[in-house]
């Protein structure tokens, strides 16, 4: 806008000359003055009244005025000094750009003479533009292999003053990569280039900051800067380093499935994908494939499957850390799995028998067994032990093998047969233990005799006691078993009177229960005597004895008795008993019912010894 008018003024002024160029014919005369920019309003440009001949008061008295139009602005006369002073700021670059000179032409009117006068102002500069650039920043972007050499464009810089005011040089802080070059002598200060001297390395210094500085002639010198921020741009020209060339880790065999095992990591100091290094597993067995894993961007290796120290106890595998830009290293990776007592000890038995006999002697040997833990060192050791109130050892043999055998005698009666806990136990922290149970049954031997409860009995008959009855029992206890205990009764062979005692007398043989094979007669028999015999099945059967005392009861039964003629006899048959194993005997006419049977044996007179000891008749003996 300022511009603008300023033309304006300037073609106005052209019309002036042509408009003035006969007035100045008559006489007038140039009067050049020079006046520094940017001054006060009021400032002396020079003695206007003095240079035209006429006294300071006369100005007024002989009309003399500016007649510039568009000038009167920037001047003006002074009528008490007579001087030509400034009437604002002038600004030399406004009114002349960048011309090297800037003169103002104006015109002084003697109005009473019609005199004109040419003023020629020259406005003088001052230094009061520093030079600037444009740009706030600039950025360069050089790879970090460009050869020393390269080239690049800085921008320039701007100074509207003139002369040794304007731009007269430019400078880079010092560094040891770059320098600067300006062009050629006629361009004096132009297109100033940045010159790369150095080699650059984006892992050392990514980027550079420098300063551009331009400088004018003035006095002072004034300056404007441009900051230059030089990016160093990556190439991939490092190979990822794992931070061990070994890596050793030792890992318990139950760590669980999901554990980190260890991190590698390796490290690339190159920027971006070249930097970012992805982990493979190189050269692994296939046993360790199955069980690590390797996470290819943490460089976290796990554990997928399980662990056993059993099966391997070492794994040696190759990993391998490549950058995006495919440089890669290996680092190697020892792993060593550690023992933990994850077995129980196990028990075999190689033998055993299920029974013994009873009184084997001290040392019989029950069962031969074997005891294995499958873990190694201290959760390998193992012992063996059953309960200490059991009469039986535990005998080392060879190896792990023990021999489990009877400390004494056994007794079936005591006990009959025993639950063994075995059990092992290996010595680790903490102990695992295992037990198992041998079921041995004592056999029975036939170590006990048949006993009766009283060591001799007494029993009571009534006489004329029905043929067949039963009239006392005794029991014998066997404390073996089975046929060892089956008990079976007798009679001691013997005779009463002449007669055998079993054609009185009958045992069952399976009760023990005693019958009257025939009826007595106290008068007869007072008493008898005799044994009975206890005797078990086994084999050799045992036995004992006990006596029986029989007493026959008194019954009055006696008239007053006629010993002659004698009496009839009832004609009835005796009766024994046979026992329960007796071979049954085919009878005419009916078998017969109950635990006995009539048997042809017995044909005598149904009392007892009547017809043998005592002839019927008078002086009969025993009677008291
Ligand atoms: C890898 O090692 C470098 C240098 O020792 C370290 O700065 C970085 O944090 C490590 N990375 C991991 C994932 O541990
Ligand atoms: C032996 O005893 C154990 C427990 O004490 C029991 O579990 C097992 O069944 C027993 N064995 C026999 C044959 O009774
Ligand atoms: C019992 O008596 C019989 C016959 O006299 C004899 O053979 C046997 O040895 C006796 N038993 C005992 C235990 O004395």
């Amino acid at each position: 806008m300022a511009n603008q008018l300023l033309r304006l003024d300037r073609s106005g002024l052209v019309l002036l000359y042509i408009f003035l160029g006969t007035l100045r014919e008559f006489g007038a005369g140039q009067i050049r003055y020079s006046v520094p920019e940017e001054t006060d309003k009021g400032f002396f440009v020079g003695n206007i009244s003095k240079d035209l001949g006429l006294e300071p008061w006369e100005l007024a008295e002989r009309r003399v005025r500016i007649v510039s139009r568009g000038r009167t602005q920037l001047f003006a006369l002074h009528p008490r000094s007579g001087s030509l002073v400034t009437a604002g700021r002038i600004d030399r670059e406004e009114l002349c750009e960048t011309a090297s000179s800037c003169f103002l032409n104006m015109e002084i009117l003697v109005e009473d003479t019609l005199k004109i006068y040419g003023v020629e102002v020259e406005i003088m500069d001052i230094n009061d533009n520093a030079p600037s650039f444009r740009e706030e920043e600039v950025e360069i972007r050089v790879s970090e292999h460009a050869t020393p050499g390269l080239r690049f464009p800085l921008p320039n810089a701007r100074d509207p003053d003139v002369g040794m005011n304007s731009l007269q040089r430019y400078q880079l802080n010092p560094n040891s990569y770059f320098s600067l070059q300006v062009g050629g002598i006629t361009d004096g200060a132009k297109n100033p280039e940045l010159v790369l001297e150095g080699t650059l390395d984006r892992e050392k210094e990514a980027a550079h900051h420098l300063l551009l500085t331009a400088l004018d002639g003035g006095d002072p010198i004034r300056q404007g800067t441009v900051p230059i921020r030089v990016v160093v741009l990556d190439v991939n020209d490092h190979t990822p380093k794992f931070t061990q060339s070994v890596y050793r880790v030792s890992v318990p065999e139950n760590l669980s499935s999901g554990s980190r095992v260890l991190v590698v990591n390796a490290t690339d100091l190159d920027e971006g994908v070249n930097g970012e290094v992805v982990y493979s597993f190189r050269d692994m067995e296939s046993k360790a494939s199955e069980i690590f894993r390797l996470d290819s961007r943490t460089g976290e290796v796990s554990i997928q499957g399980p662990l056993d120290f059993e099966k391997y106890r070492f794994y040696e595998m190759e990993i391998q850390g490549q950058d995006g830009g495919g440089l890669w290293t290996t680092a190697k990776m020892l792993i060593t799995v550690v023992d933990v007592n994850d077995n129980a000890p196990e028990i075999t038995i190689t033998s055993s028998t299920d029974s013994v006999l009873e009184n084997s002697p001290p040392g019989t040997v029950i069962a031969l067994l074997n005891v294995q833990d499958q873990d190694s060192g201290e959760n390998g050791q193992v012992s063996c032990f059953i309960p200490d109130d059991l009469p039986f050892n535990l005998e080392k043999t060879y190896g792990n093998y023990y021999k489990l055998v009877t400390n004494r005698a056994l007794d079936r009666e005591q006990v009959q047969s025993y639950n063994i806990t075995l059990t092992t136990t290996d010595h680790g922290s903490p102990p695992l233990s295992t037990k198992t149970h041998i079921s041995l049954n004592v056999a029975d031997d036939n170590d006990n005799p048949p006993t009766f409860a009283h060591s001799s009995y007494s029993a009571y008959i009534p006489e004329n006691n029905p043929r067949g009855a039963s009239f006392f029992s005794v029991t014998a206890l066997d404390l073996d078993s089975k046929e060892n205990a089956r008990v079976t009764y007798s009679l001691v062979q013997d005779t009463i009177q002449g007669a055998p005692l079993s054609s009185y007398i009958s045992i069952n043989s399976d009760t023990g229960i005693l019958y009257a094979l025939c009826s007595f007669d106290y008068e007869q028999f007072r008493d008898l005597q005799l044994q009975v015999m206890a005797q078990d099945s086994g084999d050799p059967p045992l036995s004992s004895n006990v006596s029986l005392s029989i007493f026959v009861l008194d019954q009055n039964d006696n008239v007053p008795e006629i010993l002659y003629p004698a009496l009839p006899t009832d004609g009835s048959t005796g009766v024994e008993l046979a026992p329960r194993s007796a071979v049954a005997q085919a009878e005419p006419g009916g078998g017969s019912s109950g635990p006995w049977s009539t048997s042809s044996l017995c044909h005598r007179d149904t009392h007892c010894g009547y017809s043998q000891q005592y002839p019927r008749g008078p002086g009969r003996p025993g009677q008291s």
